[in-house]
């Protein structure tokens, strides 16, 4: 998906609240009244949240303010007058291939760095998260959601793709026919099923998620910071190596470890 100009605004007026708190960064898409429907700004604000985030954090978590964690790409897109400084689909679609592509590349910025090994990214998920709102759900390492959750890859059903890095990850989580289901009919997922299927780790009430984020954040940084992201890095990339590259790769990592831990200078 794709906007106009990439605007520098200001994280605010790109929908968002950003906090840290010592190890713990907090993205809150904060435009209730209009369900944290997101445009080309929220997205390249989310991109340099990542390029600017402190050392010290380890956990990042994507909420949403209001009755919907996203309900996905802001709709004025679709019209001629489009999103105010950011164009609209019939202005884009005038680009050349090239250009084009660039502003997807650009959007999916703010979605990629949420895969880092050195975080670990957990999408607190409540009410709808459509389209846009599902892959950014996806681009987060974990998802805790709330029991009225409702997860929908619209983009078919509105003639277009989903290009917001979401593919991978629901095809990683559910499988190829799985993600054929769910992104060929459009239809809604509910928490039930997103914890059966693999893309929830845990449904809990919409009272409780909060605290459930917290739990989880607090167990994982129970763990030694530089093993968990040598851990995921490897776990990352596992799926696309042969059980001796693997090993290797553990070997590898290992040796790193100890010589970190207990090498003598
Ligand atoms: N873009 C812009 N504005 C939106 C969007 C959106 N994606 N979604 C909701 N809004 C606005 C509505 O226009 C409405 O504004 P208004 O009060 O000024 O009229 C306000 O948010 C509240 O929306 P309601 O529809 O009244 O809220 P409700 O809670 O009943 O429904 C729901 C929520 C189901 C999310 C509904 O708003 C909806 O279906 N939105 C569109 C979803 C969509 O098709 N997104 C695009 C997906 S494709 C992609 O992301 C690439």
């Amino acid at each position: 998906m794709l906007g106009g100009s990439a605007e520098d605004v200001s994280i605010k007026e790109a929908g968002l609240r950003y906090e840290v708190d010592g190890e713990i960064a907090t993205i809150t898409l904060d435009r209730p009244e209009k369900r944290n429907a997101q445009t080309f700004a929220t997205w390249s604000a989310l991109a340099r949240i990542g390029d600017n985030l402190p050392e010290q954090v380890r956990i990042v978590v994507v909420q949403g303010e209001g009755p919907s964690f996203s309900a996905g790409i802001d709709l004025r897109m679709f019209t001629p007058e489009g999103v105010p400084g950011q164009g609209s689909f019939s202005s884009v679609a005038q680009l050349d291939n090239v250009s084009f592509e660039q502003r997807i590349e650009q959007a999916q910025q703010g979605f990629l760095w949420l895969r880092r090994p050195e975080i670990v990214s957990i999408a607190a998920v409540h009410g709808h998260a459509i389209g846009a709102g599902f892959q950014l759900a996806l681009a987060c390492d974990l998802r805790i959601v709330a029991d009225d959750v409702k997860f929908c890859m619209k983009e078919p059903a509105l003639g277009l793709v989903p290009d917001l890095t979401g593919t991978k990850p629901l095809v990683d989580l559910v499988g190829t026919a799985k993600a054929i289901d769910i992104c060929l009919t459009a239809r809604f997922v509910d928490a039930e099923e997103a914890f059966r299927i693999g893309l929830a780790e845990r449904v809990v009430s919409g009272a409780e998620l909060t605290q459930a984020v917290r739990d989880k954040a607090a167990e994982l940084l129970s763990t030694n910071r530089d093993a968990a992201t040598a851990t995921k890095r490897l776990l990352q990339g596992a799926r696309g190596r042969t059980l001796e590259e693997q090993t290797a790769a553990e070997r590898a990592e290992q040796a790193a470890r100890i010589k970190a831990l207990f090498a003598v200078s």
